[in-house]
């Protein structure tokens, strides 16, 4: 009887503490606050943008989370419980949460493993418990934990700490680990969060590297050098995070649309970071072309190979459920590229996933997923004019 006790007890153990919540079985999808209006946020925001994921289509085309970022916080009361700032939030994170729920979406919110945010607010550091508590009562679905003002603490215990909480709270959060790469979260965030960042910031420039003293801010195409060698991590349920999306933020339209292409190569997390209350509607058409996000959400959640690597062309492969493979030619250069690409001397070969595609044996269909057309097969070359920063999004399947 005291060995069954014993067990029982041991099995309670393992189900409150080491786990995390059962979550994003495909890459998350929503919207966050930061690459936009960074502080500049209040409630009426986070009301206008759920009430624009709906009246848009987004909600439609799979965005889910609602994610409000830094500079939400006002001060811990005497018993240490966070509320959020009372002039930005006078209704309070509960009544929000209400509302983003009402329209059958979820609330995400933001907090730090450091003795403050990186925007100076109160930390999370020594109230993990308390507010995991906080959140689960308010009705938060997400959380993002950053890294700022940590001096020195280890991120894996950190890290779990907060997954422990947050699991012990009781309430399904999912748990977006935001450390920006610096201690390898892809080698132990597996069992402690649902995606991690590979790198720091993101910026909105195709190609740039803004510095700010101690740290940079990345373009589209360092984010994406910067994922080497990390798809071997992702999977569902446990994401490299190459950063929230600029989409709308001011690049041009044909680097948009190769940034979203690549994320969704990446089988990266689709948060879009622009204002979704005043997009025009071409940048609502990057963001809710389906057959692309299908991509990204293909259920065997496997990231992107780069498989052929030649200068400014580089060209991406991602399989996919059904034996179908998702094909981007991307031209990282300054002039067109004028591709003539015979599939059969470039068989896929991914031994990572197990998945082959041998061009020289088999045909397949191609559907061009900008054009929204069917384009031939894999039988003849495929001939394109690839423009400066521009990428061709394609999707093969057997004939
Ligand atoms: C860090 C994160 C950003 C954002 C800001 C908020 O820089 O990496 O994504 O959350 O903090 O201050």
């Amino acid at each position: 009887m005291r060995y069954l006790l014993l067990i029982l007890f041991g099995l309670l153990m393992v189900h409150a503490f080491g786990q995390k919540f059962d979550l994003a079985t495909t890459p998350p999808m929503g919207w966050n606050s930061w690459n936009k209006f960074a502080c500049n946020i209040n409630e009426e925001l986070i009301r206008k943008t759920a009430d624009a994921m709906i009246s848009t289509g987004m909600k439609d085309a799979g965005y889910e989370y609602i994610n409000i970022d830094d500079c939400w916080h006002g001060n811990r009361d005497s018993l240490g419980f966070i509320h959020p700032d009372p002039t930005r939030f006078p209704s309070g994170i509960k009544a929000l949460a209400d509302y983003v729920h009402s329209k059958g979406l979820k609330l995400g919110i933001y907090s730090d493993a450091g003795t403050q945010t990186c925007g100076g607010k109160p930390g999370s550091h020594g109230y993990e418990y308390q507010d995991a508590i906080t959140y689960a009562g308010w009705g938060v679905d997400y959380l993002k934990y950053d890294w700022c003002n940590t001096n020195g603490i280890n991120a894996e215990n950190a890290y779990k700490t907060m997954r422990d909480a947050l699991k012990s709270a009781g309430r399904p959060i999912l748990f977006s680990i935001c450390e920006w790469g610096d201690n390898a979260p892809w080698l132990w965030a597996g069992n402690i969060g649902h995606m991690w960042r590979t790198t720091g910031d993101i910026t909105n420039c195709w190609n740039c590297e803004k510095g700010f003293g101690g740290w940079s801010s990345f373009g589209v195409l360092q984010i994406l050098d910067k994922q080497k060698d990390l798809r071997k991590y992702a999977g569902p349920g446990h994401w490299n995070d190459p950063d929230m999306l600029e989409v709308g933020n001011g690049m041009t339209l044909i680097e948009d649309k190769a940034h979203f292409s690549l994320w969704c190569m990446l089988a990266a997390p689709l948060i879009s970071g622009n204002d979704l209350r005043s997009m025009t509607n071409e940048t609502l058409a990057i963001l809710t072309n389906t057959e692309v996000i299908a991509i990204d959400q293909d259920p065997l959640g496997i990231q992107c190979l780069k498989f052929l690597d030649s200068g400014n062309l580089q060209v991406y492969a991602k399989p996919l459920q059904n034996n179908e493979l998702a094909i981007c030619f991307l031209n990282r250069g300054e002039s067109s590229i004028s591709l003539d690409f015979n599939w059969k001397d470039f068989p896929v070969r991914d031994a990572f996933s197990g998945k082959n595609f041998e061009f020289g044996n088999k045909e397949y269909k191609i559907r061009d997923l900008w054009l929204h057309k069917d384009v031939g097969s894999t039988g003849i070359p495929y001939k394109q004019i690839i423009q400066a920063h521009e990428t061709i999004l394609l999707r093969l399947s057997e004939k």
